[in-house]
């Protein structure tokens, strides 16, 4: 019988964004991921009986997938509600939603346009919200990203990770986590695409007390020259659909090529949170060559947010 009291606590009841979590949080998390992936039979009714709503108002692959199998690994059960044709808010208040959720299930993650919907969510239930990205963070995602770096190389402290392209909602969530844990960060962005002035100002006093670095540059082969890693995201995020043209010209230098990789270190790790355009910010050589870790990432989804809903849905005294 397994206990989960081993698996360490969390401060805060929600998980919106990185910045709610200090570094042995985070270590927590990853010390439980590392748990869960180990030893998968003895873990499967870790969360029996208890009842995960889905909420999304936008299209996903992996976080729909990992969210309900690793409920399913736990012995709970998941309800996916699709949202993508109605707007959050429009038929009831999001107080209402989460006052009526929170008589029938034990958490909830959501994708969400609007990062304030998922703060109204968490703030007016009792239960923990997840946020299972927004147009401003994409937490779960960055904590799978430097899980799986933490795999590869052991310890990311230290290590430069590179991020080009569009100052994003999962920029941002890497941005946090590698400044929590002292890897060093660099965000190259177009002119008007860098990321969001809070985010750098919130990463810049983690980076006080971890001795990461933080460089935020426009000129990509100024940026990835001392890169351990690089990683990319779409040029137009979902909601920015109508701006794929636009944005597709002004990131044309941003593509991440073979040639932009020769000028990272030997052996850089390439890394995407997918789902990916080949030919637009990565060349296929690049995604599907041996550098590639993308597929490995999306594996640890699975991983790290069974740690996370074990972490926030488990009796605590268990
Ligand atoms: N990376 C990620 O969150 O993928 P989905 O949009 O498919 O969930
Ligand atoms: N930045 C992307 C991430 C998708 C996982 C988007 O928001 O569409």
């Amino acid at each position: 019988m397994t206990t989960t009291a081993a698996f360490g606590t969390l401060p805060s009841k929600d998980l919106l964004t990185i910045a709610q979590l200090g570094t042995g949080d985070i270590e927590t998390i990853f010390d439980a991921a590392a748990a869960l992936k180990a030893g998968r039979s003895e873990h499967n009714a870790l969360l029996k009986g208890k009842r995960l709503a889905m909420i999304f108002e936008k299209d996903s692959l992996r976080t729909r997938f990992t969210f309900d199998v690793g409920m399913q690994d736990l012995g709970g059960s998941a309800v996916f509600m699709d949202h993508r044709d109605v707007r959050l808010g429009s038929r009831e208040s999001l107080k209402d939603m989460a006052r009526n959720l929170e008589r029938w299930v034990h958490g909830i993650v959501a994708r969400t346009f609007k990062h304030r919907a998922l703060e109204e969510l968490a703030a007016n239930c009792s239960i923990p919200v997840i946020n299972g990205l927004s147009d401003y963070l994409h937490p779960c995602q960055a904590l799978s990203d430097v899980f799986t770096l933490t795999e590869k190389w052991g310890d990311v402290r230290g290590r430069r990770l590179v991020y080009v392209g569009d100052g994003n909602n999962t920029c941002h969530s890497l941005v946090h986590v590698a400044a929590r844990l002292g890897a060093h960060m660099t965000v190259c962005s177009p002119e008007g695409y860098e990321p969001n002035a809070r985010v750098i100002s919130e990463a810049m006093l983690m980076a006080r007390e971890s001795g990461s670095d933080i460089r935020i540059l426009n000129d990509p082969e100024a940026a990835v020259r001392d890169a351990d890693a690089v990683y990319t995201d779409v040029w137009a995020s979902m909601g920015q659909e109508d701006e794929i043209e636009e944005r597709s010209s002004i990131f044309n230098d941003y593509r991440v090529d073979e040639e932009m990789m020769a000028w990272a270190k030997p052996d850089a790790l390439f890394m995407h949170c997918l789902p990916a355009h080949r030919g637009q910010e990565v060349t296929a050589p690049v995604i599907d060559g041996p550098n590639s870790i993308v597929y490995d990432i999306a594996e640890n989804r699975l991983h790290v947010q069974k740690a996370v809903l074990v972490l926030l849905m488990r009796d605590k005294d268990a």
